[in-house]
């Protein structure tokens, strides 16, 4: 028989099979936007292309497939209402930073985002959060995220460094910067996903595709998870890492059905849903979901 040790998850011998620790769901509280306003008319990323159509009624259903998905998994899921012609405020990850009663909030790097960054900072203010603007590009969850000891966060695309330390004033825990380098992975949760945050038993655990990250923040992210689930480029694309996980359920994009296998094997419960329409504008699972994070 084999003893488990939840702290050491690598194989001792050549036929040793990681030892999964068990996953442990936690109930999550999640802010969506609804895509009444949801289109393709700009390109502010290379998935992006305006000359193909979006099927709104398709997006539509295909989102409310997630928002039911949360809550079969006993997740609170809350609304902010979108603003009449902007298309990508469906992507509610990036309206802000908010752990417990304090958020940073987002300043959009390009105009055409630019209004919903109010649009979240009322919403959050309604609540009783205090929401602290953000005086350097920063797109909210898109570049930051949430582990337990520290916040993982990228620039090179969209969050500027600067926002790196006033975020870390704010939400008061150590930040780490992980250089983004491929522009198909221009946001750090289309590069990278949390499984699990490591706050309850089991230690952190995360995935990413390190073709995404400048050579040094690949060395960061060797050093400090050693441990954890290298995706290559092809399984990336499919935005297989832009997944939402509670600690035991990983929701994540329907065509990531490789990186599906290698969760089950690693103790998670892989949920596929399908969010196609999305993908055609950069986004998936993580994009729509922002986490009130405890
Ligand atoms: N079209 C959106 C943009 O380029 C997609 C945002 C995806 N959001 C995310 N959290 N990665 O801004």
């Amino acid at each position: 028989m084999t003893v488990l040790d939840p702290h050491r998850t690598r194989p001792t011998g050549r036929h040793a099979t990681p030892a999964a620790p068990a996953r442990s769901p936690r109930t999550r509280s999640y802010v969506m936007c609804r895509p009444t306003e949801f289109t393709v008319e700009y390109a502010i990323n290379p998935w992006m292309d305006p000359s193909r159509p979006v099927d709104r009624a398709r997006a539509m259903r295909q989102w409310e497939g997630l928002v039911a998905t949360y809550r079969s998994l006993g997740h609170r899921v809350e609304e902010v209402d979108p603003l009449p012609g902007q298309p990508d405020m469906v992507f509610a990850a990036n309206g802000a930073l908010v752990v417990g009663e304090v958020a940073y909030g987002s300043q959009f790097r390009f105009p055409e985002r630019t209004a919903e960054a109010a649009a979240f900072a009322t919403w959050w203010r309604d609540r009783g959060v205090d929401v602290v603007p953000a005086s350097h590009p920063a797109e909210g969850e898109g570049d930051f995220l949430v582990l337990g000891h520290v916040v993982l966060a990228g620039t090179g695309f969209r969050t500027s460094l600067a926002a790196h330390v006033e975020a870390a004033t704010v939400i008061d825990r150590p930040f780490v910067t992980l250089e983004l380098v491929d522009p198909l992975f221009y946001h750090l949760d289309v590069a990278l996903g949390v499984l699990d945050d490591g706050r309850g038993d089991a230690p952190a655990d995360i995935a990413y595709y390190p073709g995404a990250f400048s050579a040094h923040s690949r060395r960061t992210l060797r050093e400090l998870f050693p441990d954890a689930l290298l995706v290559g480029r092809d399984e990336a694309l499919t935005l297989g890492l832009n997944l939402v996980s509670d600690g035991r359920h990983v929701v994540l994009p329907h065509d990531a059905s490789a990186l599906a296998a290698r969760l089950t094997h690693r103790g998670y419960e892989p949920v596929p849903v399908e969010l196609s329409e999305f993908r055609t504008s950069g986004g998936s699972v993580k994009c729509c979901t922002m986490e009130h994070h405890a």
